[in-house]
């Protein structure tokens, strides 16, 4: 087997095995290096996101939404059901299949595109622009030339200074998407993406969770009036959220033990059984020998790059979680194609503008573009329409009715700037907006075009029409 390949990516998360397949397409032999093992020391590409993130995590959330459905809203529906109960057991095991499924698909996509996998550490071995080495430190040890490098390799979890994650008593995301039995009571600190997704999974399934964020606000980069009602309706489902909290000492022996300061300086204690630590994640670059080859990383320890994904070095380039902007894995994949179009003389191309974010929680919360405060600080002019799910008649039939859309376009152009949605599917319904984003479209586009009946895009419509004040069916 050839040991020199047009373009090596090291790492197999979503931004490299993406960044891989695309370059294959384009006729270049590609090498794609992971070293992600399953318990049985067998290969499993596709990152965190596969193993320990975007999937893992939405496989729990569906599990524990159903439990939660039969235990709280099959009745209204005359559908009765006797001796509910969780298996959690059962519930992990469903979700590792999930897991195993897409690893496998991923092995069948390389061999599918020609992409030669290894499974080991990459690392830098020397070489020069046009022929670096890369080498692979796995069961066997390789030295691969690339023309190109793509670096991919994600990040890990922040852990408190001096509060190493044990995953029994301190959880990362990999604890928490492997609880063998619902705790009691439940600890979460930073009410971001993973506590609020994975503390609504606990909380589901019966654990009392309480969830001590730092910050005064809740989901301070989330449109103001969506964070509000997220607020209100997470406090309902019963997850004790605190903001403004400064945490201090832990105490990790049977159980665990949080002091901290509430947000009006009185000193107070919180023990649980387990605790999730969800404060963000830092760059992952451990291992890969950058030093020795003079790779450049930030003052925050990501692969610098500029605008194109392009590192201090020539031919090597970074995307992903490792460098900066979202960390969420369609973003690491644009990257990860945008890299493969540009290595074979195209024009790659992200728009960081029409990134959509998503919280899988019930309801979801999605956007994308500038939230109602952003705009407010720039100082742009803006006319905004809101559409509530309590209105729309296909949200009445699904008996999920909360939450709105809401749609901020520009006052002058009606250029579409933010769409803002709490609620049912939100998580499919922003396709929408990120489409019309993405052409540019005003407002009145999206208002002229016919949508089903009855369907929850349906609010999307009404909001368009209520950015000029004439919805329908309100
Ligand atoms: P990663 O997925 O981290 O992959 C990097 C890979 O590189 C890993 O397999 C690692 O083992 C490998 N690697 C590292 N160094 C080396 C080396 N030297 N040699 C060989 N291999 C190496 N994002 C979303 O968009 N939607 C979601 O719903 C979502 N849910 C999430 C839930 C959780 C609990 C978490 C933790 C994250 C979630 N994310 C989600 C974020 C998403 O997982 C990341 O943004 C995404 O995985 C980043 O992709 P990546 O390819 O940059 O890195
Ligand atoms: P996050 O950045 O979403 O949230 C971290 C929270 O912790 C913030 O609110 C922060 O203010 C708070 N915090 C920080 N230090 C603290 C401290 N000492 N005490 C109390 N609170 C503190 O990070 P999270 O949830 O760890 O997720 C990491 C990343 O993974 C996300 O930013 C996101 O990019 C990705 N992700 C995406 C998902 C999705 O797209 N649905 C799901 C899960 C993760």
């Amino acid at each position: 087997m050839s040991k020199s390949f047009d373009v090596v990516v090291i790492g197999a998360g979503p931004g490299g095995y993406i960044a891989a397949i695309r370059a294959a397409q384009l006729g270049m032999q590609v090498a794609c290096i992971d070293e992600w093992s399953t318990p049985e020391g067998k290969p499993a590409p596709g990152g965190t996101c596969t193993n320990v993130g975007c999937i893992p995590s939405k496989a729990l959330l569906q599990s524990s939404e159903n439990f939660d459905h039969a235990g709280h809203a099959f009745a209204e529906h005359g559908i009765q059901v006797k001796g509910l109960a969780i298996d959690v057991a059962q519930m992990l095991k469903r979700k590792d299949k999930v897991v195993k499924q897409n690893n496998d698909g991923i092995l069948y996509l390389f061999k599918k595109n020609k992409v030669i996998f290894f499974h080991g550490r990459g690392a830098f071995a020397g070489g020069s622009a046009g022929a670096w080495q890369i080498q692979v430190s796995g069961k066997t040890a390789d030295v691969l030339t690339a023309k190109h490098v793509i670096i991919a390799t994600g990040s890990t979890p922040r852990a408190l200074p001096d509060i190493p994650f044990d995953n029994k008593l301190i959880l990362d995301n990999t604890g928490a998407l492997a609880i063998g039995e619902t705790p009691k009571k439940l600890g979460v600190i930073g009410a971001g993406v993973i506590g609020l997704e994975m503390g609504s999974v606990w909380r589901r399934l019966g654990a009392e969770v309480t969830v001590l964020e730092a910050l005064p606000a809740f989901l301070g980069t989330v449109d103001e009036q969506v964070a509000k009602e997220a607020l209100k309706v997470f406090t309902k489902q019963g997850l004790a959220i605190h903001t403004g909290v400064k945490v201090g000492k832990i105490t990790a022996r049977k159980n665990v033990t949080v002091e901290y300061t509430d947000s009006a300086g009185a000193a107070q204690t919180l023990t649980v059984d387990k605790l999730i630590v969800s404060i963000g994640r830092v760059p992952y670059t451990h291992g890969l020998n950058g030093n020795a080859v003079g790779l450049k990383l930030d003052e925050r320890g990501f692969v610098a790059v500029d605008g194109d994904c392009k590192t201090n070095l020539g031919n090597v380039w970074a995307v992903g979680d490792v460098v900066r902007g979202p960390m969420l894995a369609h973003k690491a994949e644009e990257e990860g194609v945008a890299v493969a179009e540009r290595i074979a003389g195209k024009h790659g191309h992200v728009d960081f503008n029409t990134v959509p974010w998503v919280i899988y929680t019930s309801p979801e919360i999605a956007w994308v573009g500038r939230t109602e405060q952003q705009l407010k600080e720039e100082g742009v002019k803006y006319r905004a329409g809101s559409f509530p799910f309590m209105a729309n008649g296909r949200a009445r039939a699904l008996g999920d009715t909360t939450g709105f859309v809401k749609i901020l376009a520009d006052a002058a152009t009606d250029r579409i700037l933010g769409v803002h949605i709490i609620g049912p599917m939100a998580s499919e319904l922003i396709a929408e907006a990120v489409v019309a984003m993405e052409f540019g479209a005003a407002s009145e586009d999206i208002a002229m075009i016919c949508h089903a009946h009855p369907s929850l895009s349906e609010a999307m419509k009404e909001a368009a029409l209520a950015v000029d004040n004439r919805t329908l069916n309100l």
